[in-house]
């Protein structure tokens, strides 16, 4: 297995992983079966694909900040943080996912961890994470970080659960 040089942690993307993003995230996409066109524009010019995502933006009409989960040159995941619910707080507050790569080896247990204390530094003292009920590396993932099931399957049939953030 590859020996990382440090803990992992949430960055705010950067150049620094640019072959270690686009073969991780190629590779995920193919283990997944979807569609990887997007990555073409990604490696044609990686230095305007991170700064579409750098910094607070507003995506689904909330202001939300992206971070990579990196340590070095090595990408490991995603992760988005929403300040704000949406109006159906669809998405919940926290989005993540690890490449196939890397999975299965704790790094979106450790990666959520770490959100959680951003969470709390932005104020938002109950996190909402919202998981499809068939994902079961992801209910884990946030039950290990301790997640309580609350108010049954949302809109979008997604189970939702509480998380918190003063004891991350
Ligand atoms: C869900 C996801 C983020 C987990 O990432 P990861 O880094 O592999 O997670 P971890 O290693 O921290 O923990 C995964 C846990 O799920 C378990 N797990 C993995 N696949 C599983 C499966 N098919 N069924 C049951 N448990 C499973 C692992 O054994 C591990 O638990 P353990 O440590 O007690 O053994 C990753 O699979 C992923 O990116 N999936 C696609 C996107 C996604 O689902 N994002 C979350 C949306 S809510």
């Amino acid at each position: 297995m590859i020996q990382l040089p440090a803990a992992p942690a949430l960055t705010v993307p950067s150049a620094v992983v640019k072959t270690s993003y686009l073969v991780g995230e190629q590779a995920d996409m193919k283990h997944r079966g979807s569609d990887a066109q997007w990555l073409s524009a990604a490696s044609l010019d990686f230095d305007a694909f991170v700064a579409e995502r750098t910094g607070v933006r507003e995506r689904w009409g909330v202001p939300s900040e992206l971070f990579w989960f990196t340590s070095g040159e090595y990408y490991i995941g995603s992760l988005v943080i929403r300040h704000e619910l949406t109006d159906d707080e669809g998405g919940g507050h926290i989005g993540y996912h690890v490449v196939y790569p890397w999975q299965n080896q704790g790094h979106a247990t450790r990666m959520l961890g770490d959100a959680l204390v951003r969470c709390a530094a932005l104020g938002i003292d109950r996190a909402l994470l919202t998981v499809a009920p068939d994902n079961a590396a992801s209910i884990a993932v946030v039950r290990r970080n301790g997640g309580v099931e609350e108010g049954g399957l949302n809109s979008e049939g997604e189970l939702q659960f509480w998380i918190d953030t003063s004891v991350a």
